[in-house]
């Protein structure tokens, strides 16, 4: 029987051999506490928050063609349908201007208003943590988090009967914000599914509940 996990064929020109990065960020812990042990609260809020607003002028000179492929990869294989969709943690919009294209009903959420401020406006803003989101249950056809902290039971309580999440590493294992695919469909409550990918120097995961 096949596991909750399908891995597709690695896209053509998938880099392998990412330099170290990511694993060795303070954020990685911050990831998987928060993943698993719901391990947040108003202090680390205040200091994610403080650390992403520091980073935002210059966030967007991050963006690089492998960066894109793995979003678009996910985008195109991943096969998870629109309807309302929320990007949660959407930063300064290197992702949103990808969705947009896709997605016409597309919210962009995230908690650092400078992030916000350096976003270009491709969609509705919402400054919020996404942790406590300002949606009733159910209201969402699809979340995207690109690079962005996993809440489960959040996503649980948003995300509609039969919908869906998109999990995106742009910088695969080395992304800061890292959990594979297996991880994610542990950590979401209940029983969920997920096709997974890699592309570009990034993996992915179309995740819906089973
Ligand atoms: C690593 S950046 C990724 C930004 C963008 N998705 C990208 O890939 O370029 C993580 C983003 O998530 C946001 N974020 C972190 N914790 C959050 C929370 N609890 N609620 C909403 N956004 C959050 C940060 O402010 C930041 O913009």
């Amino acid at each position: 029987m096949p596991g909750p996990v399908t891995w597709l064929p690695d896209a053509e020109g998938t880099v392998t051999d990412l330099p170290v990065f990511g694993s060795a960020s303070p954020m990685r812990e911050v990831t998987e506490t928060v993943a698993f042990d719901a391990a947040w609260d108003s202090s680390r809020r205040a200091k994610v928050r403080e650390l992403f607003d520091g980073m935002a002028a210059d966030w967007s000179s991050r963006a690089t063609p492998e960066r894109e492929a793995s979003i678009l990869d996910a985008l195109d294989r991943g096969g998870l349908a629109g309807g309302t969709v929320i990007e949660l943690g959407s930063g300064t919009g290197l992702g949103t201007g990808h969705l947009i294209e896709r997605f016409d009903d597309l919210i962009a959420l995230d908690l650092s208003m400078q992030m916000l401020r350096h976003q270009p406006d491709l969609a509705p803003k919402v400054q919020a943590d996404a942790s406590m989101l300002p949606f009733p249950d159910g209201a969402a056809d699809l979340l995207v988090l690109v690079n962005m902290l996993l809440f489960p039971a959040e996503v649980d309580r948003v995300v509609r009967p039969g919908g869906g999440l998109l999990w995106i590493n742009t910088l695969g294992h080395e992304t800061p914000i890292h959990l594979s695919p297996e991880a994610v469909v542990d950590a979401l409550p209940g029983s969920w599914t997920a096709t997974a990918g890699r592309a570009g120097s990034g993996l992915w995961a179309a995740v819906q509940r089973a």
